[in-house]
This record gives structure tokens, sequence and C-alpha cells, in this order.
């Protein structure tokens, strides 16, 4: 009997230019299983012509949302775009709620017509970090207004009849192209230069290598898996750990960290400090096997090596 010939399945992908964005599409682009539309806020996509067409839309604007996604009629949208500089969206929050909240409705307002499955990426954030490491059964209780947004769009997630997965996620850390830099990419670009950095011993969370976290949402794509996933690396530590360890992989002089505290920071958004994830669900229904910091930050600097991305981010 001949094989039975199925149509791609049409993933839409938000924030395709960004950090995890890219990895998504990156991964999904390999299969033929899929054909994408790619949309971020950028004139160009990072990607050319060949991986995916591109579209430069806001999703905080009702009708650039609907119109893509009639056009496109995707069989699911993963949502990767937001606004995540958290201390900005304590300090512009119009902003923030138009892009994290306003953003999504106009994705499940547009995805219900077109019998989309959505796929939406949270925070640890809408947990206050009291009582970590997090269970997705535990109760959200948002310090910053970040949090709040993420946690407002999961709720309208679920109180619309829209199927979805809600992916949480921390601390992500990785190379892509003309991406801000994160924590990671950051501390290479000090360190590498030998300058001296004060790093906090007490905020506590998993480093995830943003690789490892677009396999997940690759395989909730694949597998459309509807409901709440933690997917972080499996490590939980401090920021002052991780970035000791990072300078141990690297070579770089340790000497030059030092520890501080969370407060000498005054920062615009309070932050969680006892975070860290419990990824067993995500281990075991998406069968994933993510890298704990040293063999990620392994990886990284196996990426960093062969890549010309640090030195765009470097120059940021
Ligand atoms: N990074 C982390 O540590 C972390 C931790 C927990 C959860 N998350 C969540 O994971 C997701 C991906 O994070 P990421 O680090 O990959 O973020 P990112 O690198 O900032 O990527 C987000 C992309 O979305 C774009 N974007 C922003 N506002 C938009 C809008 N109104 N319309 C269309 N595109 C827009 C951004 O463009 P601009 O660069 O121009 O803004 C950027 O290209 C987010 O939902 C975030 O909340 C991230």
């Amino acid at each position: 009997m001949p094989a039975l010939r199925t149509e791609p399945r049409r993933v839409l992908i938000t924030g395709s230019n960004g950090l995890l964005g890219q990895k998504v599409v990156e991964l999904l682009s390999q299969s033929r299983s899929y054909s994408l539309q790619l949309v971020s806020s950028q004139e160009d996509s990072v990607f050319g012509p060949d991986t995916a067409p591109y579209a430069m839309i806001d999703i905080s604007d009702r009708k650039q949302v609907s119109r893509v996604v009639e056009n496109f009629q995707p069989d699911t949208i993963v949502n990767t775009a937001a606004i995540t500089n958290v201390d900005a969206c304590e300090t512009n929050r119009e902003r923030a709620w138009k892009v994290n909240v306003l953003g999504v409705e106009n994705l499940v307002h547009a995805g219900k017509l077109a019998g989309s499955h959505i796929v939406q990426l949270s925070t640890d954030y809408v947990f206050d970090g009291k009582a970590g490491p997090y269970s997705e059964e535990d109760r959200p209780n948002p310090l910053s207004y970040y949090g709040r947004t993420k946690l407002a769009s999961e709720n309208l997630l679920r109180t619309s009849d829209i199927s979805h997965t809600i992916v949480r996620t921390m601390v992500l850390y990785g190379s892509a192209r003309k991406v801000k830099p994160n924590f990671a990419l950051w501390l290479v670009g000090e360190l590498k230069e030998n300058r001296p950095v004060r790093i906090v011993s007490d905020q506590i969370g998993s480093p995830t290598l943003v690789d490892d976290l677009a396999f997940g949402v690759a395989k909730v794509v694949e597998l459309k898996k509807a409901g709440v996933y933690h997917v972080s690396g499996p490590d939980i530590v401090s920021r002052l750990a991780f970035a000791k360890e990072l300078a141990k992989i690297f070579r770089y002089d340790a000497e030059l960290i030092t520890p501080q505290l969370t407060a000498e920071l005054r920062q615009p958004a309070p932050r969680p400090l006892k975070s860290g994830f419990i990824i067993l669900k995500a281990q075991v229904e998406l069968n994933l096997a993510m890298s704990g910091i040293e063999a990620g930050l392994l990886i990284l600097r196996n990426q960093l090596s062969t890549t010309r991305h640090p030195v765009e981010i470097s120059r940021q």
C-alpha cells in the first residue's frame, strides 16, 4: 500500500527573532512535518526567506494579528513574543500589559476562529519566591508587574475555551543572532575582559539552556500536549554559583566574581528569591533530558567558539 501523504502542520511562531523564537524556528524548520510562518517586531527576519516567510507585526495590534492568522490558518501558534525586561515592565506598565496580555488576547481571538492550539511561554515570576522549587500545582503570587502580566495571560488562556499549553521557564541562557545579552552572555563578555563583577547570592533558580527549552516546546507542538509544564534545567542554584561554574567552564578568573545581595541593586521590580522548578512532569510526559549547568555551559562554550554570535552580542 502506498504511504499516506499528510499535509505539513502549519505553525505560527511569534517573536521569531528572539532568543527562544530563533531556536524553535531552527528546530521546526528542519522537519518536513511543519510549514512555518514567522512574525516578530523587527523589520527583517534573522532568517532568510528560504527558512520561512516572515512578517513584521506588533502582537498588541488586533488587526495585524487577525490578518496574519486569517491568512495562514495555523494549526498551532507558539507565542514567544513578550516584553521580557522585568524592570521595563515595572516602569512602563501600559506597554507591558498591551504586549504581554492584550497580545495574547489577540492571538486567542484570532486563533479561535482558525481552530488553532496555542503554546504560551510563561515564567517562574508568577511565583513569589518564598517556597521554591515550584511544581505546576503550586499557587502563583507574582511580586512584579512582569509576573502579573504573565499570570494574567495564563488566566486568559484558562478562561477561554481554546486548546492551549502553558510552558513556564526561567533564567534562559544561550546564544542566537542579534539578541539582547542574557545573564550568561553578559558574564562571558565581562570576565573575558577581566572586569570584576558583583553577582547576587540570594536569588535561587534553575538556569535553562535555551536549546533544551526549544526542544521541549517542539515536543509540546509535536504531541499537542495541553496543560501547564515547567521546563527548566534540573539544577537549583544561586546566581552566584551559576556564575562561578561559568568561570570554571570558560576558564576565566573566578576571583573576579564577588557576592552581593539583591536588595543592594535597588531594581525597580522585586525578584522572587527562592525559586526553581520541579520538572518531573516535563521529563516524564515530554521525555525531556534537560542539561544541568555544567553540561549546558559546556554546550554554550562550544557554540560560542564555533559561531560569530558572541562578537555581535558583546558589542551591544
Ligand atoms: N529570558 C528569560 O530568562 C525568560 C524567563 C522566563 C520566561 N521567559 C519567557 O520566554 C519567552 C521568550 O523569551 P526570550 O528570552 O526569547 O525573549 P526575547 O529574546 O526578548 O524575544 C522576544 C521577541 O519578541 C519580540 N517582541 C516583543 N514585543 C513584541 C510585539 N509587541 N510584537 C511582536 N514581537 C514582539 C521581541 O522583539 P524586541 O527585541 O524588539 O522587543 C523579541 O524578538 C517570553 O514569553 C518570556 O516571557 C523568558
